[in-house]
């Protein structure tokens, strides 16, 4: 299957109403870091989920922390969301270590609500609001942790 072609499962689709997938590349070397989207747009309520996904050798890197941000911005200032929610395995630690570095606050926990390598784990649910989210949170690149530029470039 060539790149850019439209039957590939992995090919990214426009933003509708419902879903926005981005693609990540690292900065520096253009190389594909991941994926990642807003999905469940509800456009009454005026609020989606979080999601994503980086490849195993880009994880641990900051990546993650640089990309939730970038999907914040854009769903609450060009989607207009009032709240995003990030759903994730309790046991995931980098990813509830993102949510807590972003803003999001931890809301609950579902208890034994996902099927796992052959048995029942909880998973977690965080939310930010727009009226909680700190737009000026510094870029990696005044970041206390990194020092460095930013690290990925998101786009659809
Ligand atoms: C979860 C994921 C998006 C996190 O992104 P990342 O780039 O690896 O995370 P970062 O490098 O930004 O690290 C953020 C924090 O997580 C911590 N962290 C990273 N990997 C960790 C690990 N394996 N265990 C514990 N903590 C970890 C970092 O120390 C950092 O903590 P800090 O803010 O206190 O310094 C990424 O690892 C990933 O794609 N994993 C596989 C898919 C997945 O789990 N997606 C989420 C489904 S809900």
């Amino acid at each position: 299957m060539s790149a850019g072609s439209v039957a590939s499962p992995y090919a990214v689709t426009e933003p509708n109403d419902e879903t926005a997938c981005f693609s990540v590349a690292e900065i520096a070397t253009d190389e594909l870091v991941g994926e990642a989207l807003l999905w469940g747009i509800d456009t009454h309520s005026r609020a989606a989920h979080v999601g994503i996904s980086l490849r195993p050798s880009f994880r641990g890197r900051g990546f993650g922390t640089d990309v939730v941000r970038v999907l914040c911005r854009y769903g609450f200032t060009i989607r207009g969301l009032h709240r995003l929610q990030l759903d994730t395995l309790a046991d995931n630690a980098a990813m509830r270590a993102v949510a807590v570095r972003v803003g999001f606050r931890a809301e609950g926990v579902l208890r034994e609500a996902a099927w796992v390598d052959g048995r029942f784990v909880d998973s977690m649910v965080f939310g930010l609001l727009v009226t909680e989210w700190n737009p000026h949170v510094p870029n990696p690149s005044e970041d206390q942790r990194s020092g460095d530029a930013p690290v990925a470039r998101t786009s659809l």
